[in-house]
């Protein structure tokens, strides 16, 4: 069979596809896979099949599946106090609070919440109460699909099919810091980056990018927020990307890594933009739920306890040269920090990698025509790591060989993208 083909679900992953299509609202079409358990990064579908997880639930599961401290955590809490509402104090939420800012190194306030996309609307929120009202933004980004997060997302496609939404949106080449001061001004409430452009295709800023961006922001008398959603909680090396820039956000969202799985969002403001939400301005049930905070705060700790965040940053580097030591004609570049990484393909072959992956046993995410994103669990041990690679070996000749067999015309979109390494780049 062609290894650049769909395995096809066995009996019971057909029958849950089957169902789910007639069930589950079709707006992710039907997913390849099912999966029904998982331990550390590895995950097994409905037919008994096991893979290694080298997505992680999309920079979620920071400690990979069934971590012991999650475990314990979340079954001790639901089984003391599951939910609260906000209409009391809730002692896991403060903790959490006070963590969170504890790791930013900083006075300030934090809103919880339950994903990325309400992180981006409490944001979004605060900076109105600037009183301005226009938001400068990347093209190429990505905020979240709930109507707010969705303005602010630089992906004219998703936006396209929900308009109007909320206008006076810049959205500004990533990178470009004269763009980004030619669209600032006394208008502008707030300018929005994220460190690394996740679902744009893992693009870091450019080196000095976010510190330009925070004194346009400043000269301006506009907030400076960061989506830290998906570098956040020790992905990128650090417990926030920023930290690598040595820049200070007013406002920083998180969401993916914090619940290692639980379902959980925060913004962390500092300074004034602390105060600007006052009581029955913002709130969600649910957000700060002591199951999520108890979760958020073993993740936390293992982070800690673990070195996990040398980790990220010392497996990152190693995963980048070895991808780059296979010297594969089809492997243009390696960019990312940390565990959020993305091999750039010299053709747009990237879907047929993530599915000769699959057939090797290793989920991978391909992002782009020719972007294949990882962002493992940063628990991703040295024999995970070793076999990952010598999959992706196998998995690039795979989708070569079926490309020269299908005669594919050459990648439009493979450029030299921004921040990818070279072979001659290596980190060492
Ligand atoms: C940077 C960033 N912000 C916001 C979001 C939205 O998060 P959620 O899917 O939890 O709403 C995502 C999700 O991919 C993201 O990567």
């Amino acid at each position: 069979m062609n290894a650049t083909a769909e395995v096809p679900a066995g009996a019971a992953g057909q029958s849950w596809q089957r169902r789910w299509r007639e069930s589950v609202m079709d707006t992710y079409g039907t997913p390849p896979l099912t999966l029904v358990s998982g331990h550390g990064a590895d995950v097994v579908d409905a037919d008994g099949r096991t893979y290694l997880d080298m997505v992680a639930g999309i920079a979620v599961n920071a400690l990979g599946h069934a971590h012991p401290a999650v475990v314990e955590a979340v079954t001790r809490q639901v089984s003391t106090l599951g939910h609260t509402s906000n209409l009391v104090v809730n002692p896991r939420a403060v903790e959490l609070a006070e963590r969170l800012l504890a790791l930013a190194g900083r006075d300030g306030r934090v809103f919880f919440c339950n994903s990325g996309a309400e992180a981006t609307e409490a944001a979004l929120k605060i900076a109105r109460r600037t009183g301005r009202p226009g938001v400068v933004t990347a093209a190429g980004s990505f905020h979240g699909r709930t109507t707010g997060a969705l303005a602010l997302t630089g992906q004219p496609a998703k936006r396209a099919p929900f308009t109007p939404l909320i206008g006076d949106v810049s959205y500004v080449p990533y990178g470009d810091v004269e763009a980004l001061r030619a669209a600032t001004g006394p208008r502008t409430s707030a300018v929005l980056l994220e460190p690394v452009q996740g679902e744009g295709g893992v693009v870091p800023a450019p080196a000095g990018y976010l510190a330009a961006a925070q004194e346009v922001a400043e000269d301006a008398g506009a907030l400076f927020v960061l989506d830290e959603v998906q570098t956040g909680v020790g992905r990128t090396g650090s417990w926030f990307a920023y930290q690598q820039d040595e820049v200070a956000p007013d406002v920083v969202t998180l969401a993916k890594g914090l619940g290692g799985g639980l379902p959980i969002g925060a913004v962390l403001a500092f300074g004034p933009a602390a105060a600007l939400l006052t009581p029955g301005q913002h709130g969600s049930t649910f957000g700060g739920n002591p199951v999520s905070c108890a979760a958020a705060l073993a993740v936390l700790d293992t982070i800690e306890t673990e070195n996990l965040l040398a980790r990220a940053h010392d497996l990152g580097a190693d995963l980048t040269t070895s991808m780059l030591a296979l010297g594969h004609p089809l492997l243009h570049g390696v960019r990312g920090r940390g565990l959020l990484l993305a091999m750039v393909l010299a053709r747009p072959l990237a879907h047929e990698v993530e599915l000769a992956m699959r057939g090797r046993g290793v989920l991978v995410n391909a992002i782009a025509s020719d972007v294949v994103r990882i962002a493992p669990p940063l628990i991703l041990t040295d024999a995970q790591a070793h076999a990952f690679v010598t999959a992706l070996a196998l998995a690039l000749d795979d989708a070569s060989d079926a490309s020269a067999a299908t005669d594919a015309t050459p990648a439009t979109e493979a450029q030299p993208a921004a921040g990818a390494l070279s072979a001659a780049q290596a980190p060492r």
